[in-house]
Formats: C-alpha cells, sequence, structure tokens
C-alpha cells in the first residue's frame, strides 16, 4: 500500500472540492451533457490523516462517492503503485465509466484527453490539478481555458516556490534547473520581472498570510494570466490553504468559463477565509 499522510489543509481542501463536484453534477445532470471528472494528480484514491490516523477518502474516491454521478471519470496519477490502488476503488464502483491512466498527467492531458472535450460535441469537465509542488505544465492551463467548456482547481504551489526559487533576492543565485520549472509552471519568463525587481522588496514576509510578499505578486500574475492568456471568464479570488502554524502553503485557485460555477466557488471559498 502507498498511502500518504495527509494535513488538516489537505483535508479541508477535500471538503471544498467535495462541496463543488456535488453541486456540479446537480447543475449538470439534466442538461443534456456529457460531463466528466477529471483528476491529473490523482494519488492513490485514499489518505491517513495525520490528525487521527483515520482513513480519509481522496479526491478520486470523492468523486465517486458523489450522489450523482459523473457520465465519465479519468484519474491520472505517475506513480505506478498508487495506479494499482486506484484500480481497487474503480472495482468498487461497476457501474461508473472509470478510466485509469498511468504516466505524466501534463502531455496525457494535452494529447489524448483534452482534444475529446469540446463545445461542439456537448462536453464539460471539471478537472482537479493538485500536484504537490511545480509539475504542472502551464500549456495543460491554456488548453483548457481555450477549450471554453473544462473548469479547474489548481493549487499554486507556494512551498516549492519558496523552498527553490523565492528564497533569494538574487536571480544568478537559483539554479538554471529550478528556472526552468518556474517558466514550464507560469508558462512565460516574465514571472522573474515581477518579482526580481531592485526597487522591490518582496522577500519579507507578508505578515498576515505567512508567506513572502513575492508568493503573493506571483499569485495575482497568475490570475492575470488565467485570465488574459487562458481565456478563462471567471478567476476567483484564491484560497490561501495554511498549515497548523497558520503558514501558507499554497493557493487554491479556481477557473471556468461559466458564470453559475464562479457563484458556487466563490461562496464557498467566503467559507473557508481567514475571518470568513
Ligand atoms: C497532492 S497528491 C494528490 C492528492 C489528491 N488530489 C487528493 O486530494 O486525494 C499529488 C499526486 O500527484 C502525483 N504526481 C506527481 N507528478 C505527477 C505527474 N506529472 N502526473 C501525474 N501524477 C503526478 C504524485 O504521485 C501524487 O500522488
Amino acid at each position: 500500500m502507498n498511502i500518504d499522510r495527509i494535513g488538516p489543509w489537505s483535508e479541508i481542501k477535500l471538503e471544498i472540492v467535495k462541496k463543488y463536484l456535488s453541486a456540479y453534477t446537480t447543475v449538470l445532470k439534466n442538461r443534456g451533457f456529457h460531463f466528466s471528472y477529471i483528476d491529473g494528480f490523482a494519488g492513490a484514491g485514499q489518505h491517513f490523516s495525520r490528525e487521527n490516523s483515520k482513513v480519509v477518502p481522496g479526491s478520486p474516491l470523492i468523486a465517486c462517492q458523489i450522489d450523482e454521478p459523473f457520465k465519465k471519470y479519468i484519474f491520472i496519477e505517475i506513480d505506478e503503485k498508487k495506479t494499482l490502488q486506484l484500480d481497487e476503488i474503480k472495482e468498487q464502483f461497476p457501474n461508473l465509466d472509470i478510466e485509469i491512466k498511468a504516466g505524466d498527467c501534463n502531455p496525457l492531458l494535452i494529447k489524448e484527453i483534452f482534444p475529446h472535450i469540446t463545445f461542439e460535441n456537448y462536453r464539460r469537465a471539471l478537472c482537479l490539478l493538485d500536484p504537490y509542488g511545480l509539475h504542472l505544465d502551464w500549456n495543460v492551463v491554456e488548453m483548457a481555458g481555450k477549450s471554453k467548456v473544462i473548469e479547474l482547481f489548481i493549487n499554486f504551489p507556494i512551498m516549492d516556490m519558496q523552498m527553490n526559487v523565492l528564497w533569494t533576492k538574487r536571480i544568478s543565485e537559483i539554479s538554471p534547473a529550478q528556472v526552468i520549472r518556474m517558466n514550464k509552471f507560469m508558462g512565460c519568463e516574465s514571472w522573474k520581472e515581477k518579482v526580481f525587481q531592485q526597487d522591490l522588496d518582496l522577500f519579507d514576509e507578508d505578515r498576515q498570510a505567512r508567506i513572502p510578499k513575492a508568493a503573493r505578486v506571483l499569485a495575482d500574475y497568475y490570475r492575470e494570466r488565467l485570465v488574459e492568456i487562458a481565456g478563462f471568464e471567471f478567476v476567483p479570488e484564491p484560497l490561501l490553504m495554511e498549515n497548523t502554524s497558520r503558514a501558507g502553503l499554497y493557493y487554491l485557485f479556481f477557473a471556468s468559463p461559466n458564470k453559475t460555477g464562479n457563484k458556487i466557488v466563490k461562496g464557498i471559498f467566503s467559507k473557508y477565509r481567514k475571518g470568513g
């Protein structure tokens, strides 16, 4: 068994995803569309809670358990041991159309999955892109946005950025390999100008959010790119996910072509915001 231990912040993310998945299928069930759930970084389908060691359903299992099921499920996972555990979930739900793919989700989504989800063939999809670090390729995000029928939840991994890129004020000190990872994730090189500006000191901690100010600047820029480059009509303010010491770990983004989806997620996010 290859089961990850997850912190309370991941359980909150799963709660949010569960709420939206249920709302999504309830809204779409009688509209004549073929709607899929796609989990790009699926994991094993279940985890252990760090708080009480209980088994917690992961995003693939949550998606299979909702009352109004999706027409199709696609789970992608790079770790083959975890895909074997996903196979067990598939066996538990013989009535659901579940496809499990082993490998890197970036080329799989671009070449094999997203091309079949189009406006013209009445397809819709909700896709969760939840890596541990900077493993998501911007081209995936841009293709989803341009489709006008795919909605995304995206994990914007501040911790990875902080450890590998935002630890220094001097760009010359960052390893070229880490710069390439950031370029791939952001989909551009202009992120460098946003944070490594002589006259700005963005490397102090934003005390309220407990993240470097530079991470906030990059998240704002990513949000701008989701709208202007990828063409998502609705990208609400992302939700900062924090650990138990209230340090920011990642932003949870939602990006959608759909007004109703936006309204629902804004409502859900507002309940989980600090002080919200
Ligand atoms: C944060 S976990 C996913 C957790 C899952 N969303 C949940 O909440 O239950 C990220 C997973 O992505 C997998 N992974 C990492 N890089 C990947 C890639 N390029 N393509 C597909 N899966 C990948 C890891 O093995 C890990 O299981």
